[in-house]
Order: structure tokens, then sequence, then C-alpha cells
């Protein structure tokens, strides 16, 4: 891959204006990772933080989320909403306990094959638990993505959604996976925001396509109607 200066100017940015103190970012384990991402997929960090902490406490561990009764699991998600993410919680724990010695996988694909976890949230996983290069795409990535390559179209529709895995993966650096992760998420969540964006302090306005073509309002698309 070429030299990422996207990627070093988001991590620049990042040391300087990203979230360092999030709870799983102290202790991380794989499994308080994974928890974080599941809370994260619907709800906003503000909101999950809390319900985190409580969740965590109640089962610290894999094994302990494994062994619970699901109405214990449901009833430490309570308020949460979504209830079917607690419900592939509980069930992913008990495979893992049955399957993988009570352990996570470490490999992107045997995280994806676990219910729940999709592509984007199997490697935001392996890239913030193991630090291994894995580019990731949620909502926010394909925000900041879409705008700063100009790219068109409802990322709903299977061919805008190949472009910007494409450009997750051209852009992913191989070295800092876990902090490029971190600020690109923290970009969209802060600066490239869906309504007027903050362009003046964002590390990459400058060659930014939606930018450059006055089309920040128009990008990501939405869903044709
Ligand atoms: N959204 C999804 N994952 C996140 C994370 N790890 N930190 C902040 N926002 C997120």
């Amino acid at each position: 891959r070429p030299t990422n200066s996207f990627a070093d100017r988001l991590l620049d940015w990042w040391e300087r204006n990203g979230r360092h103190d999030l709870p799983w970012q102290e202790n991380r384990t794989p499994y308080r990772v994974w928890i974080a991402e599941i809370m994260l997929q619907q709800t906003q960090v503000g909101t999950v933080i809390p319900y985190f902490e409580r969740f965590t406490t109640a089962f610290p561990d894999l094994e302990s989320l494994g062994r619970a009764p699901i109405d214990d699991v449901l009833a430490n998600w309570s308020g949460l909403g979504y209830y079917a993410r607690a419900r592939n919680l509980h069930a992913a724990a008990v495979l893992c306990l049955e399957e993988n010695a009570g352990e996570l996988p470490d490999e992107a694909d045997a995280l994806e094959a676990l219910p729940g976890i999709g592509l984007s949230t199997a490697n935001a996983i392996v890239a913030q638990a193991h630090d291994r290069r894995a580019p990731i795409l949620d909502g926010n990535v394909k925000r900041v993505l879409a705008r700063h390559a100009g790219i068109e179209g409802w990322p709903g529709r299977a061919a805008v959604l190949r472009k910007l895995w494409a450009e997750a993966e051209l852009r992913t650096p191989d070295e800092r996976a876990r902090d490029y992760t971190q600020a690109i998420m923290d970009l969209g969540a802060t600066v490239c925001t869906p309504r007027n964006p903050d362009c003046g302090d964002c590390p990459v306005a400058q060659d930014c396509m939606a930018r450059r073509t006055d089309r920040i309002d128009e990008l990501p698309g939405s869903k044709p109607r």
C-alpha cells in the first residue's frame, strides 16, 4: 500500500482530539470490546457508557455471561433496546463455552460466524482487541469515507457498499490498527457529523471531495423513495 497520509493525519488528530478514556479502552479484553461494539451498533457512546458498566459488572467475562440464565442477561440489558442484541450475545457466549474452550475467537471469520456479529463488527473487535489490521465500515465510517472520496449513492445499495469497502481497505494502515479504528470512528461521531460537520477541525478536509464539490449535505446518499 502507498504511504497513507490520510491515516497519518487522522492519527495525529486523534492523539490530540480523540477519545481516550472510554470504559472499553480500559482493561481491554476481547470480551469487553465485543460487548461495547454490540451496544454501540445501535446506541450512541454517551448512552452506552452506564449500560456497559452495569452489564460488565454483572458479567465480567465470557464464562459468567454464557452460564447466566437468559432472563438475567435481559434484565441487565434493560433500557438499551433492541433486545435481539442481548439474546445474540448470550447465544454467542454459550457457543464459545461449548465449542471454543470459553474463548472468543481471534480471527474475523470465526467471529463473524457468531450470532450478532457482522463483518464490520468482527473487524472492529480484531483491530481493537488484538491491534491487527482490519478495515471497519460502520455508519460513522461510511459517512466519513463517502464524503472524503466523493462516493455517490445510498450505502444500502450493493454497488455503493462495495466502493465504500474498497475505500476502507485502501485507507486502513498496516500499523496502529487499534488507534486508527478508534480515530476514524471518533472523527465520524464528533467532527464529520450528519448535520453541520466541523470541517474546520477535520484533519482530512484539505482533500475532501464532498467539500471541494460542495456536496457535504448530499453525501452519503439517502435511500431512494
Ligand atoms: N462506535 C462503534 N464502536 C465504537 C467505539 N469503539 N468507540 C466509539 N464509538 C464507537
